[in-house]
């Protein structure tokens, strides 16, 4: 696995740098494969990107046709709900991307969340035809960083991060807003061929510092224990920079 380290000015720069990475990945997956797998993020921090694919230059250059977007948690509340990831990607992007439905592939956070989780677990094995000992290599996972470390919807201490059979977990109710979460397990996101981490604010610069100075010795910060098969790219604004003063 390679890492990469990229450092944008401020998160419109950010999300311009990801839109165009985001581009250059499917067209590359789609021309060597004739498909692109990527799995969206939840958070605030990924919408100026969603926002920019759905609109000029990005969205001519996006092949939406071969593209397929899945999600790496889901708040445990129905797709029209204000706290719902997969609604804040609908009103951003998928308003205005011409994809297929049936390229659409949410997670189901209306339902009770261990049906939720089942649930997504059996349309990402009938997606992938896969069984359940062979986890599925998404092309692209994107991920946002909470302050404390947490990604997607794995936070410290929870007894998800150990998980190494299931495809996708639900959380107790919990975190900000205080709902269930569906999760993407680690064995999952580190099938992917590529991560791309998202990170933008003041309040996440110990967290970004103390995994990229030695992931090994930061695995308290679920993070850090994100190791995809072929590359993880960071991708930082200012604001997560450790203090330049000091
Ligand atoms: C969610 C996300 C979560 C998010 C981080 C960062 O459902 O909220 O999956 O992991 O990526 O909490 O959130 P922000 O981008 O809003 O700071």
């Amino acid at each position: 696995m390679t890492r990469e380290i990229l450092h944008c000015p401020n998160l419109t720069e950010l999300s311009r740098g990801a839109a165009t990475l985001v581009v250059k990945r499917a067209r590359q997956c789609v021309a060597e494969r004739g498909l692109f797998t990527l799995v969206l993020s939840g958070g605030k921090t990924p919408l100026g990107l969603y926002e920019m694919l759905g609109q000029p230059p990005y969205l001519s250059q996006m092949p939406w046709a071969e593209t397929h977007l899945f999600w790496g948690d889901e708040r445990c509340v129905p797709p029209d709900s204000p706290h719902s990831n997969f609604g804040a990607a609908q009103a951003t992007m998928l308003v205005k991307a011409p994809l297929p439905p049936e390229n659409i592939h949410r997670m189901q956070g209306e339902l009770p969340p261990p049906q939720g989780a089942e649930a997504y677990q059996v349309e990402l094995q009938q997606f992938f035809g896969a069984t359940s000992d062979c986890f599925p290599p998404f092309d692209l996972v994107l991920l946002g960083m909470g302050a404390n470390g947490h990604t997607a919807s794995l936070f410290p201490g929870s007894p998800l991060l150990e998980e190494t059979q299931r495809w996708v977990v639900f959380t107790p109710p919990g975190g900000e807003p205080p709902l269930s979460r569906l999760t993407l397990s680690f064995p999952v996101i580190n099938q992917a061929r590529e991560v791309l981490f998202l990170v933008s604010g003041e309040n996440k610069r110990e967290a970004v510092r103390a995994i990229l100075a030695s992931p090994d010795n930061a695995t308290h910060l679920p993070a850090a224990r994100v190791h995809p098969q072929e590359h993880l790219c960071w991708m930082l604004d200012d604001s997560t920079l450790s203090d330049r003063r000091g």
